[in-house]
């Protein structure tokens, strides 16, 4: 994928050259224009796979009794959003604001998260504090979702042997406060100002799209996201949103 050197080099590129604006600007509309054919793809089949599991539950009700049923339905509700977002791709920044409970979102990712461990085996020690009493909230569900997914992803893509990664989200008067650490690898302070720049990645098949795409959406709801790394704390991105 591109390089913080390569994205310099495009802007650059474009800034001298009228045509060559021209043709990286086409080529970055067919790429939108791509994920949002791929998403929206995806996204057939997956309606139907809800469907089916829509079926199932209304003819064996017992089904609700399995553990992790809720979890893996609100899971499936979740992708069908997401896909639903990324097939408008091009209107990614615009927010679809709806009232929902902040504490209940946390809570459900971090179970989500729990169980996508416990599915691999793996050893990573999750753990997560969600202090009650954050209130309703107004924001975008479905992208805040996609930032606390996204910042786990890293931590757990971060974390090794002994791995620990914990979520921890609370209200400070008109600020809710979220955030995640992970004992892991740690970034360097060279690379902690431009990480959150679209496409860098230091991983050999990220997109570098997380963070940035995180940013513009926790910037887009008026808060911040940054990160403090030390070999005491370890990785911790703390992300702030007003109420
Ligand atoms: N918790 C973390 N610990 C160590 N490094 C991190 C952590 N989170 C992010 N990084 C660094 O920041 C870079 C950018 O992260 P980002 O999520 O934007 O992209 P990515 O994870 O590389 O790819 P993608 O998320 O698109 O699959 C990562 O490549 C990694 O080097
Ligand atoms: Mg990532």
């Amino acid at each position: 994928m591109f390089s913080n050197i390569d994205i310099n080099k495009m802007n650059r590129l474009m800034e001298e050259n009228r045509e060559a604006k021209q043709i990286i600007s086409q080529l970055l509309e067919n790429h939108h224009t791509s994920v949002s054919m791929i998403a929206h793809e995806i996204r057939n089949p997956l309606t139907l796979v809800s469907s089916s599991l829509q079926v199932i539950e209304a003819q064996h009700p017992e089904v609700k009794e399995f553990n992790n049923w809720e979890q893996m339905m609100e899971d499936v509700r979740f992708m069908c959003s997401l896909l639903n977002e990324l097939s408008s791709f091009n209107k990614s920044s615009t927010l679809h604001h709806s009232v929902f409970s902040i504490e209940r979102l946390l809570k459900n990712v971090a179970v989500s998260f729990a169980i996508s461990l416990d599915a691999d085996n793996s050893d990573v020690q999750f753990t997560s504090r969600i202090v009650p009493g954050m209130g309703d909230f107004t924001g975008d569900k479905i992208k805040l979702e996609e930032v606390l997914l996204n910042l786990l992803r890293n931590a757990r893509e971060a974390v090794g042997e002994n791995g620990r990664i914990s979520l921890t989200a609370e209200r400070r008067g008109d600020t809710i406060v979220i955030q995640c650490q992970d004992n892991g690898c740690g970034i360097p302070e060279e690379l902690t100002a431009t990480i959150f720049d679209p496409f860098v990645t230091y991983k050999e098949n990220g997109t570098g799209l997380g963070l940035s795409s995180s940013k513009q959406t926790v910037e887009a709801h008026g808060g911040t996201i940054q990160v403090q790394c030390s070999p005491e704390t370890g990785t911790v991105f703390t992300v702030t949103l007003p109420v």
